[in-house]
C-alpha cells in the first residue's frame, strides 16, 4: 500500500540524496542584491541595444504572428519584462537601462535565470542555509569528481552583469545553472571543426551557453535569434563581458554571410531566421526553448534550422506537453519535423542537469539532447 502521494516519496528521496555527506569542504553564500542603479558609463552600449530593441518592435508587429511569443511565454514577457516594453513605449532609456542593470536580481520570473528563486532563498534562513549547505556543495562536488578533470572552480565562474544573484563558492561567481552550461558547451566544441566555426542559437536567453562557449571556442562567430526583450539581456551580457568582441545588433547592418566574418557575435530577432541562407551555418542549438513554443512556430523553426545547418543540437522536453490555451499544446521532441532523409540522429541522451540538479526520481524529469548531421557535404 502506498504512503502519502507520488510527493511524499520525491520529497525523501530528494532530502536522502541531498544529505549524502559532502567529501570537499566548500565554504558556498548565496549573492542577491538589492537593485542597482545604472552605471552611465555603459549608457552608449544601452543606446545601441535601445535602438536594435525600438525598431525590432516595431518590425515585429509587421510579422506573420507565428513569430510573436505565446502562452505562457507571452505572460512571462509581458510582466517580467514590462520595463523594457515601458522604456520603448514611453521613449524612457532610463527605465530600460534599469531593467538591464538588474534583470539578473529581478523578483519577477524572467524564464531565463533562477533570480526568483535565491529572491527567495534570501528571504528565508532556513532555506538559504539549505542552499548553502547542500543543495550548491553537491552540486559543485558532482563537477568536480566527474567532470572537472582537476580544473579550478574559476571555470565556472562567471561575470555578473545584469546583478545576477547567485553563489559565491570560494570566492567564485557560480551560477547554478552554469555548472551545466560549462559541461555543455564542452560537448558542444567537439562538434564543430571548423577554424572559425559559426553557431546559431535560437532562444539563447541571456547568453549563458554562449558565455562558456565563448570561452572555450576563441574564434567562435555566434549568431543569436531570440525574441526582442530577451536579446536585449543578451546583447548586454554578452557587450559587458566581452568589450573587446565585434557586435553587430538588429538595424546596424544586413544579415548576410559577410556579416559572419566581419562580426563575433551577431544579435537578430528570431523573425530573420528566414533570411539566412541554406546550409550557412555549421551548428544551430536549442536549449529548453522549442519545446515551449507553440506547435506551429516549433514546426516553423525548427524547418529553417533544418534548411540552414549542417548540425543541429538540441536539448527539449521528450514527453512533457504545455497546453496552449487555445486547445493546442506544444511538440515533444519525436514530433520536430527533422527530415531523416537529410540528417542523421548522431546522438541522443537524457540530459543531465535534470538528473544532478534537481527534479530527480520524477517522470517530469524528461529533458533529452539530440545531435543531427547533416548527410551530404555543403552545397
Ligand atoms: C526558458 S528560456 C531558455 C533560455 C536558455 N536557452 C536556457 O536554457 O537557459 C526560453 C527562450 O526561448 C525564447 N522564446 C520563447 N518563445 C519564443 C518564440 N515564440 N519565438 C522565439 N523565441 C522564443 C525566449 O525568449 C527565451 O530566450
Amino acid at each position: 500500500m502506498a504512503l502519502g502521494g507520488p510527493n511524499a516519496y520525491r520529497d525523501a528521496v530528494n532530502a536522502l540524496w541531498e544529505r549524502q555527506p559532502v567529501t570537499g569542504k566548500f565554504d558556498v553564500k548565496l549573492v542577491f542584491s538589492d537593485p542597482v542603479d545604472p552605471d552611465p558609463s555603459e549608457r552608449p552600449l544601452v543606446e545601441r541595444i535601445f535602438a536594435a530593441y525600438r525598431l525590432a518592435k516595431l518590425d515585429q508587429a509587421k510579422q506573420d504572428p507565428v513569430f510573436l511569443p505565446d502562452g505562457g511565454w507571452k505572460n512571462v514577457t509581458e510582466s517580467a519584462y514590462a520595463h523594457l516594453i515601458e522604456g520603448n513605449e514611453r521613449d524612457d532609456i532610463d527605465r530600460f537601462h534599469y531593467f538591464l542593470s538588474n534583470f539578473g536580481a529581478w523578483e519577477q520570473p524572467t524564464g531565463i535565470g533562477e533570480s526568483w528563486v535565491f529572491s527567495k532563498l534570501r528571504a528565508s534562513d532556513r532555506k538559504r542555509r539549505h542552499f548553502e549547505r547542500y543543495k550548491m556543495p553537491k552540486l559543485i562536488q558532482w563537477w568536480q569528481t566527474f567532470e572537472s578533470n582537476g580544473r579550478s572552480l574559476s571555470e565556472l565562474s562567471m561575470p555578473s552583469f545584469g546583478n545576477q544573484g547567485g553563489a559565491l563558492v570560494d570566492g567564485h561567481r557560480i551560477l547554478p545553472e552554469s555548472v551545466f552550461s560549462e559541461v555543455n558547451a564542452r560537448l558542444l566544441t567537439g562538434f564543430v571543426d571548423s577554424e572559425r566555426p559559426l553557431l546559431a542559437e535560437l532562444g539563447g536567453g541571456f547568453g549563458r551557453l554562449c558565455y562558456f562557449l565563448s570561452r572555450k571556442i576563441s574564434n567562435l562567430t555566434y549568431l543569436g535569434l531570440d525574441l526582442p526583450e530577451c536579446l536585449c539581456c543578451a546583447s548586454y551580457y554578452l557587450m559587458m563581458s566581452f568589450p573587446k568582441k565585434r557586435f553587430l545588433l538588429y538595424g546596424e547592418g544586413d544579415l548576410s554571410r559577410d556579416c559572419f566574418s566581419e562580426f563575433d557575435f551577431v544579435l537578430r530577432p528570431s523573425f530573420e531566421i528566414t533570411r539566412l541562407e541554406d546550409q550557412s551555418i555549421d551548428l544551430f542549438i536549442n536549449e529548453n526553448s522549442l519545446g515551449m513554443f507553440p506547435a506551429d512556430a516549433c514546426r516553423l523553426f525548427v524547418s529553417e534550422i533544418c534548411r540552414t545547418t549542417m548540425a543541429f543540437w538540441h536539448r527539449n522536453h521528450e514527453v512533457r506537453r504545455d497546453p496552449m490555451g487555445n486547445g493546442t499544446t506544444t511538440l515533444v521532441n519525436r514530433e520536430y519535423p527533422i527530415d531523416r532523409d537529410q540528417f542523421d540522429e548522431i546522438a541522443r541522451y537524457c540530459d543531465v542537469a535534470r538528473l544532478v540538479g534537481h527534479d530527480r526520481a520524477k517522470i517530469k524529469s524528461d529533458m533529452y539532447w539530440y545531435y543531427f548531421r547533416r548527410k551530404s557535404r555543403r552545397v
